[in-house]
C-alpha cells in the first residue's frame, strides 16, 4: 500500500508574530504543487503562535501541528497545553517525545507514551520521535536504543491512521550532520521490522516513518527516495518557506 508523503515542519522555538504569519503565508502560497503531487504539508508553530499562523494558512491544503502536549485534558499544569486544545485550535498533529523534550525536559519513553494517548484521545496524529545519540551509535547500539524507545513510546492502539514515527538521530538535529541514505534506510527498515512484530501487518506497512536531521533541498531527494523513507520532520530548513517547499518538490518529484 502507497504511503502518502509527509512533510513536516518543526519550527522550535523560532519566529515572532509577524515573521510566522509571512512564514506561514509564504507556504501556503507554495503549496499547491505539493498538493498537486500527492505530498502532504504540515507545519508546526510554537503553540501560541497556532492562531495566526492557521489564520495565515486559511484554504490551503497544509495542516497543522503542535510541537508538544500534555498527557491530560485539563489541570493544574501550569505552563502546559493539552491535546484538546491544539485540536481546537486547528492542529490535526502533534510532535510528542523529540530529543531537545527528551533532553530539556527529563521526558521519558512512558511520559511520551502518555502524550502520544492523548493526541489519539483528541484526535490528533501523534508525531513520536525516536533516535539514537552519537555515543549510543558509536557504540553500535544505536538498533537497540531505537527498539526500546518505539516500545516504550508507542501506545498499543497506535495505528497508521493516528501514529507517524519520526527517526531523528540525536548527532544529526541541528548540526548540518546527517545520516547517509543507507544509513537511514536502516534504521527505517529495522523500525518497520519492529512495527509489524508489534502491530498487524498492514499497520506496520501503512504508518509513515519520517526522517529528521538536517534535511535539506541538498540532501531530501536521496533520503526521500529510500524505500521506508515516508517524509521528513524538518526543523532549521522549515524556517524558509523556500527551501521547505523545495524539500517538498524533491519529495514530489
Ligand atoms: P533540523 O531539526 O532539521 O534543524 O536538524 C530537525 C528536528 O529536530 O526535528
Amino acid at each position: 500500500m502507497a504511503r502518502t508523503t509527509l512533510i513536516a515542519g518543526n519550527w522550535k522555538m523560532n519566529g515572532r508574530l509577524e515573521e510566522a504569519q509571512a512564514l506561514g503565508r509564504a507556504v501556503a502560497v507554495g503549496s499547491d504543487a505539493a498538493f498537486a503531487a500527492g505530498v502532504e504539508l504540515l507545519v508546526c508553530p510554537p503553540a501560541v503562535l497556532i492562531p495566526p499562523v492557521a489564520a495565515a494558512l486559511a484554504g490551503a491544503p497544509v495542516k497543522l501541528g503542535g510541537q508538544d502536549c500534555h498527557a491530560a485534558a485539563s489541570g493544574a499544569h501550569t505552563g502546559d497545553v493539552a491535546a484538546e486544545m491544539l485540536a481546537d485550535a486547528g492542529c490535526s498533529y502533534v510532535i510528542v517525545g523529540h530529543s531537545e523534550r527528551r533532553a530539556d525536559h527529563g521526558e521519558d519513553d512512558a511520559v511520551v507514551r502518555a502524550k502520544a494517548e492523548a493526541a489519539h484521545r483528541a484526535g490528533l496524529s501523534a508525531i513520536v520521535c525516536v533516535g539514537e545519540t552519537r555515543a549510543e551509535r558509536d557504540a553500535g547500539r544505536a538498533l537497540e536504543i531505537i527498539s526500546g524507545q518505539l516500545a516504550g513510546s508507542l501506545p498499543d492502539g497506535a495505528s497508521a491512521a493516528n501514529t507517524v514515527v519520526a527517526y531523528e538521530p540525536v548527532w544529526a538535529i541541528g548540526t548540518g550532520l546527517t545520516a547517509t541514505p543507507a544509513d537511514a534506510q536502516d534504521v527505517h527498515a529495522h523500525i518497520r521490522a519492529e512495527l509489524r512484530a508489534r502491530f498487524a501487518g498492514e499497520t506496520a506497512q501503512a504508518m509513515r516513518i519520517l526522517y529528521g536531521g538536517s534535511m535539506k533541498p541538498g540532501n531530501a531527494a536521496e533520503l526521500l527516495a529510500q524505500p521506508d523513507i515516508d517524509g521528513g520532520l524538518i526543523g532549521g530548513a522549515s524556517l524558509k518557506a523556500e527551501e521547505f517547499l523545495t524539500i517538498a518538490g524533491a519529495a514530489g518529484a
